[in-house]
């Protein structure tokens, strides 16, 4: 297939992902959404830009450690999905409550140290109007922007601050690396996001780092008898079984995309369509026609950073807070008042 028919085609998908996506009965499946505007600062804090705040500090934290552009990408994902985009990820515990950044499934969580960074250089110039939410989501943005210099997608700003944040509340909402297509595509769905949304948002993984013990089921015993993943190339297999020998260390970090996974590219879906997705949450984006046809044309790098752009908008926009709900925080770690 040429490359203009696969554009052609992967824009036709979109459409009707857009279409038939549960995305309008959250208010949140096009454009912006939610009431989160463009440029939303810019009247708002009179004696510094925001936006190029936040873009200042994140370029020179990646710029001195390049892993730090996973961990941002992954923070604004895991706020997100948990309670909407609404800085609930960043709340530390309380004597009386455990949250969300308690949770198992924050393994590894970091960055929180950037955004309190950025957040204290905010309160100073324009104090109790930036929320953290959108602190998180320009920061995942800037992030991932450093690399090429320019912004990859669009932030639509406004978002408020929840005061809620359950442990209780992760599991259900974030899909374990061990889900099938099935539970990924209702997950996503609840949120608002598509089959292409799924897809396109797994590209992230193009980035980063995992750990040995999410992927130990697959290499070592997938089906309880001491057998490895039939979906895993063999060759790939072998080499995570040299960097994961048996039992494996639950320190030993892995690189999701082994041959540039400090590279934002369409890399992902290259290693991908050769069986070498990393996770079965990977993997099994190949086993339904749709989401595997998708996978194939992500591999086109421009027409993956388009539709990275247009999902990022999107998952920056479930279940957001604004107008009068939600608050801006004074510290991102604590509600106001406590
Ligand atoms: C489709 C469902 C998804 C599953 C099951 C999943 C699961 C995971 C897991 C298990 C890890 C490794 C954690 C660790 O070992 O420390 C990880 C890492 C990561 N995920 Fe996902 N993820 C999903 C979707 C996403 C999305 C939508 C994004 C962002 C848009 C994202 C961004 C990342 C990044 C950047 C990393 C690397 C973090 C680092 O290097 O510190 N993931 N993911
Ligand atoms: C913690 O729990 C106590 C007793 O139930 C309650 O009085 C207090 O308001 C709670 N604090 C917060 C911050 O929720
Ligand atoms: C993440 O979860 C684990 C397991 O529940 C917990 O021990 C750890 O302290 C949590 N990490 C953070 C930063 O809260
Ligand atoms: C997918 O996983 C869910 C939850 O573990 C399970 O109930 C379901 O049967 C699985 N579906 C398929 C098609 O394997
Ligand atoms: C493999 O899985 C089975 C079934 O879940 C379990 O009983 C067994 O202990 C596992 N073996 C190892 C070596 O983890
Ligand atoms: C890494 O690059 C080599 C050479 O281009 C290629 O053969 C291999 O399939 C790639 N591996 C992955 C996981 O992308």
């Amino acid at each position: 297939m040429s490359k203009h028919i696969l554009v052609f085609l992967v824009s036709s998908i979109l459409v009707v992902g857009c279409m038939g996506g549960k995305g309008q009965g959250h208010g949140n499946g096009n454009g912006n959404g939610g009431g989160l505007k463009l440029k939303y600062y810019d009247n708002l804090c009179r004696s510094v830009s925001v936006e190029k705040t936040v873009r200042d500090i994140v370029w020179s934290k990646v710029a001195a450690d390049p892993t730090m552009a996973a961990k941002l990408l992954r923070l604004h994902y895991h706020d997100c999905f948990v309670r909407g985009c609404d800085g609930s990820i960043l709340l530390d515990p309380t004597q009386n409550t455990t949250t969300e950044k308690t949770a198992g499934p924050n393994r590894s969580i970091s960055g929180y140290e950037v955004i309190d960074e950025i957040k204290t250089k905010l309160e100073a110039s324009c104090p109790e109007i930036v929320s953290c939410a959108d602190i998180v989501a320009l920061a995942a943005r800037d992030a991932v922007s450093f690399q090429f210099r320019r912004e990859m997608w669009p932030v639509f700003t406004g978002r408020k601050d929840g005061t809620i944040s359950l442990a209780s509340e992760v599991g259900g909402n974030l899909p374990s690396a061990n889900a099938n297509f099935t539970t990924l595509l209702a997950q996503f769905g609840t949120k608002g996001l598509s089959l292409n949304d799924l897809v396109t948002l797994s590209g992230a993984h193009t980035i980063g780092i995992s750990h040995c013990t999410l992927v130990a089921r697959r290499l070592y015993n997938f089906t309880g008898a001491g057998d490895a993943d039939p979906s895993l190339d063999q060759t790939y297999a072998k080499t995570l079984r040299k960097l994961c020998p048996n039992p494996v260390n639950s320190a030993t970090a892995i690189e999701m995309d082994p041959n540039s996974s400090r590279s934002f590219d369409s890399n992902y879906y290259r290693a991908l369509n050769q069986h070498k997705g990393l996770f079965v949450s990977d993997a099994t984006l190949l086993t339904n026609r749709q989401s595997a046809t998708i996978a194939k044309v992500l591999e086109n790098q421009m027409v993956f950073f388009a539709n990275f752009a247009r999902s990022m908008v999107k998952m920056g926009a479930v279940e957001v807070l604004t107008g009068g709900q939600g608050e801006v925080r004074k510290n991102c770690r604590v509600i106001n008042g406590q």
